[in-house]
């Protein structure tokens, strides 16, 4: 287990005393968790979310009929076609190419040649290459018009990358896996390990791929607060940290909603946690973390 106390601060922690260390700030604490999001509560690291996307006004099930494959659905940790459609409008222009390194199901790929846009996509299991395959031809299939290519491979270790792919990136959109590296079996990692694992790899990921990206482009993360162990992991922590040591500038912070907006006279059921009785609200939105490449020539971080 490494020792958080040290290796983990936030920026400017080390003038804090050390007494306010204690709990890494990995650990979530507020109990509601898109109210915090709005309010930016103890989440120092980012601030408050500035925009709130209205992505959950249909069922996941009613955004993908008709456009994805059935078996779609057995990708267990699938991004909501909405989030990503309004992602790709937000920050990129039609005939312009959206990567997607973590391709899984391949949601982000099939919403961008569905928006007139290229897409790249990269996944590291067989199963979900296909499934994202079989997506993208069945998109097509039904008038998607743009041209999508996925790959298998390892997105911690992407070069060398195809020429023709050089400075050819102009947005990522992606929901990273809380684990890049392969698991371990009989061996369950502590979540400290987890965090540290994360920010190490996918800060390996975004340096990878800048090669890939246009001086100017956004990448667009998407992660959701992940409660494991009994504690609520927050991992716009390391996401944040990855992204910054890539050499990436920080945008903005959004709530995308999972559920829909409602009228606020209508009486709500209680969520099924609450129902459970465990107490812990359930989380209704995801974090999407905005970051755009440094006008100047985007270079590796340990070339800097
Ligand atoms: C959160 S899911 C992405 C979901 C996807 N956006 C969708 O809608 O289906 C993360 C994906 O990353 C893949 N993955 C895990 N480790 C990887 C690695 N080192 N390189 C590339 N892909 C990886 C997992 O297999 C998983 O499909």
């Amino acid at each position: 287990m490494s020792d958080f106390s040290s290796a983990h601060r936030s920026p400017g922690s080390e003038n804090r005393p050390a007494h306010t260390n204690r709990v890494p700030d990995w650990v979530y604490t507020p109990t509601t968790p898109l109210a915090s999001a709005l309010a930016g509560t103890g989440q120092d690291h980012i601030g408050p979310a500035t925009t709130v996307w209205p992505t959950g006004q249909e069922s996941e099930w009613a955004q993908r009929q008709d456009h994805y494959r059935d078996y779609t659905l057995a990708h267990p940790r699938r991004t909501r076609p909405a989030l990503a459609t309004t992602a790709i409008k937000h920050f990129s222009q039609p005939g312009q190419t959206v990567f997607d390194p973590f391709a899984g199901s391949g949601t982000v790929l099939v919403e961008a040649i569905k928006a007139g846009r290229r897409a790249v996509g990269v996944e590291l299991d067989p199963l979900w290459v296909g499934l994202a395959a079989d997506n993208i031809a069945f998109a097509q299939y039904w008038g998607a018009t743009g041209k999508a290519w996925i790959t298998r491979r390892d997105a911690r270790y992407l070069d060398p990358i195809p020429w023709r792919l050089h400075r050819g990136i102009d947005l990522i959109v992606t929901e990273p896996p809380v684990r890049l590296r392969p698991v371990i079996p009989g061996n369950r990692c502590a979540n400290a390990d987890l965090v540290e694992y994360l920010e190490t790899d996918l800060a390996m990921c975004l340096s990878s791929c800048s090669g890939l990206l246009n001086a100017g482009a956004t990448v667009v993360l998407v992660v959701r607060l992940l409660r494991r162990s009994g504690q609520t992991v927050d991992l716009t922590v390391p996401a944040n940290r990855a992204a910054r040591l890539s050499g990436l500038d920080f945008v903005e912070r959004v709530a995308a909603l999972r559920t829909p907006l409602r009228d606020a006279s209508r009486s709500r059921r209680p969520s099924r946690m609450k129902r459970r009785g465990s107490g812990l609200p359930r989380v209704v939105h995801d974090d999407v973390l905005v970051y755009r490449v440094p006008a100047d020539t985007p270079r590796r971080w340990w070339q800097r």
